[in-house]
This record gives structure tokens, C-alpha cells and sequence, in this order.
């Protein structure tokens, strides 16, 4: 059965076609650069683009796979958590084109997608897991016990980790988004160079907190005046390393203290090549497994939404005509 995954739940229009057996067929994304202008996503712009793009999205997808429409057996698109205009968008059309097509359609949590973007690359979730999710808008840490069955262990107290990575690069003036650009910025700076708050390092339990470090940054560069791109650099690297510090600590605590073997990275800031180097760092010396999803399908992507789709339908599951959509919440159990 092919499946049509639909991801419209912040400011890119993606879909992807996924089949058990032959994984990701064609998956297509059109990102919305008008938001670069704005220093930030702006909702009614974001689902106006959706409404815009989506169709031709959708001819193309097919298109490039060489797959009639006549041949989907399902439909699954993010029916949250995300922007509301956004997530109505792609939710009204799934349910559309299910009905006229006579298929059944679910609505996928956006953040169980991310999780299961790991199998992507064509291997199954390992059981017990613990994924760390980091995206624009979640850090959040979750106990994966079996498939379709999650706990959150961890979350944060504010700010998102991709949240951090967007203020601080529109502090040192390095555009939106944040994250590849502050990673860019950090290659020629000296982590050490500042030393940033490592949030929640002595409190108990598995939260994360970020705004404490985007406060100490705003502090650090007002108080230098105008900065010279070594500085930039060096405030840059030095701030990454406090976020990626802070998610690998935690994270590798909590793995231990649940005794969960296998860790996994999820979402946009799991493309931050520092994260993903000193995960895996620190998950061998503890003697953990390590996992990240392909750089491709670590930011929002239609194919993630298509793989958890399928293993939904495959359950008989069908949300027709009622399906709706929510702005918030974690990923809740379905088995
Ligand atoms: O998962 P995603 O595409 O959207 C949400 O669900 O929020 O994540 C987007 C976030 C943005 O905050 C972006 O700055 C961040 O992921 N990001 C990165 C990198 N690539 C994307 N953060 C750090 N390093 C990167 N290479
Ligand atoms: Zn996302």
C-alpha cells in the first residue's frame, strides 16, 4: 500500500509517499523563505503559503514517483501539535482527497513523526529507547517502551533548543533559521571562549531550561558593543556548546537512570553536527546505542508523517470525516 503523508504544521509544505518494503518513494518539500524577511515564522503568512503550495506540492510528488493518485491506499497528515492556520490547511485537504478517493485518512502527532523519522534510513526503532526530541518548538525526552507506546520523561521548562538556536543567531545578526546558521558561525569560534550557563545542572529530574543562557548571551554581546566576526564566532560556539552540553548531560542521565540501552536524536536541531558528535560520544562511553535520523528527514518532512501513517492504517485505523487539529500536547499511546 503506497501513503501519502502531509506535513503542513509550521512553515513548510511537504509530502512524501511511503510503502512497507520499499520505504520512502518520493518525498518533496517547498520551503517558505518569505519568513527569512521577518526574522521569524508569521502564522497567517505560513498557512496562506500552504494554501498556495500544496496542490502543486502534491502533483509533483506523484509525478516524480511516477505514482497515479488512483494508487494510494491512505492518507496521513500532522494534525498537530503546530500552528492551527497551518495544521487546517493540510488537514482539510487530506480528509478531501481521502474522501474523494474513497481511502481511509489518519491525523499524525507531529512529534511521533519526528521519532519515527529514525526508521527512515531503513532500520526499525529499538525497544527500550529513549529519544530526544529538539525542534523549534519541543525538547522534550521520550521513553519509548514498545511501538506506539510513549512516556515523557523530560521537557522543557521554556524555550525549545531550536527556539535558543534562533534568538541567539538573531542576536549575533545571522538570519533565520537559526540553528544551521549558528552552526556555520561556530566553526570558527572557540567553544571555551565564553563561559555560558549549563542550565538545570543541579536540580534533579530531566527538564531543560533555555532562556536563561538567551538572557546571558543578550547580556554578553550588549555588553561587548559592536562585535567583530571572530567574536561572533567565538559567542556562537561557545552557545552551542551550552545547548548541546545541557541535551547530552540530560539525556545520558536519564537514559541511566531508567536503564533505557538505546538513545535517539529527533527533530531539526538533530542536524546540528556538534549534538549529533557528542551524543554519540557520550552514549559509547557510557555504554549506550546511539541512533540520529538521516540529515535529510531531522527538519520537518513529509516522509516521516507517510512512515507513521502507514504503521497506523496498518492497525485498521481510520479517522475519516472527523478528524481535527490541536495547537499542543504530547505524543500520546496508542498501543
Ligand atoms: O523540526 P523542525 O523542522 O520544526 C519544528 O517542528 O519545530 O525544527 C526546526 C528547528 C529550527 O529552530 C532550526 O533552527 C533548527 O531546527 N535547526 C538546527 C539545525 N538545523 C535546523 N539547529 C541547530 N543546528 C542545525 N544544524
Ligand atoms: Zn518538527
Amino acid at each position: 500500500m503506497i501513503v501519502l503523508g502531509i506535513e503542513t504544521s509550521c512553515d513548510d509544505t511537504s509530502l512524501a509517499l511511503y510503502a512497507r518494503g520499499r520505504g520512502v518513494i518520493a518525498n518533496l518539500t517547498a520551503r517558505q523563505v518569505i519568513h527569512e524577511e521577518y526574522g521569524g515564522v508569521v502564522p497567517e503568512i505560513a498557512s496562506r503559503q500552504h494554501m498556495r503550495t500544496l496542490l502543486p506540492v502534491f502533483d509533483a510528488v506523484l509525478e516524480k514517483a511516477g505514482v497515479d493518485r488512483t494508487e494510494l491506499g491512505g492518507v496521513g497528515v500532522s494534525n498537530g501539535p503546530g500552528l492551527v492556520g497551518s495544521l487546517l490547511v493540510g488537514v482539510g485537504f487530506a480528509k478531501s482527497l481521502a474522501m474523494g478517493l474513497g481511502i481511509p485518512v489518519v491525523g499524525v502527532h507531529h512529534i511521533e513523526a519526528h521519532v519515527l523519522s529514525n526508521e527512515l534510513g531503513g532500520e526499525p526503532l529499538r525497544y527500550p529507547s529513549l529519544v530526544l526530541v529538539v525542534s523549534g518548538g519541543h525538547t522534550a525526552l521520550y521513553h519509548v517502551e514498545h511501538m506506539g507506546h510513549y512516556t515523557l520523561v523530560g521537557n522543557t521548562r521554556d524555550d525549545a533548543a531550536g527556539e535558543a538556536f534562533d534568538k541567539i543567531a538573531k542576536l549575533l545578526g545571522l538570519g533565520f533559521p537559526g540553528g544551521p546558521a549558528v552552526q556555520r558561525a561556530a566553526e570558527d569560534g572557540d567553544p571555551r571562549a565564553v563561559d555560558f550557563p549549563r542550565a538545570m545542572r543541579d536540580r534533579g529530574g530531566f527538564d531543560f531550561s533555555f532562556s536563561g543562557l538567551k538572557t546571558a548571551v543578550r547580556q554578553h554581546v550588549e555588553a561587548r558593543g559592536a562585535l567583530s566576526p571572530r567574536d561572533v564566532a567565538d559567542i556562537a560556539a561557545s552557545a552551542q556548546a551550552a545547548i548541546v552540553d545541557a541535551l547530552v548531560e540530560r539525556t545520558v542521565a536519564c537514559a541511566q537512570a531508567h536503564a533505557i540501552g538505546h538513545v535517539y536524536l529527533a527533530g531539526g536541531v538533530a542536524a546540528n553536527g556538534p549534538l549529533r558528535a557528542s551524543m554519540e560520544a557520550a552514549c559509547a562511553s557510557a555504554g549506550l546505542s546511539y541512533h540520529a535520523p538521516l540529515l535529510e528527514y531531522c527538519t520537518d518532512n513529509g516522509a516521516m508523517v507517510a512512515r507513521t501513517a502507514e504503521l497506523l492504517l496498518s492497525t485498521g485505523r481510520d479517522d475519516g470525516a472527523c478528524l481535527d487539529v490541536f495547537t499542543r500536547g504530547a505524543i500520546e499511546s496508542w498501543a
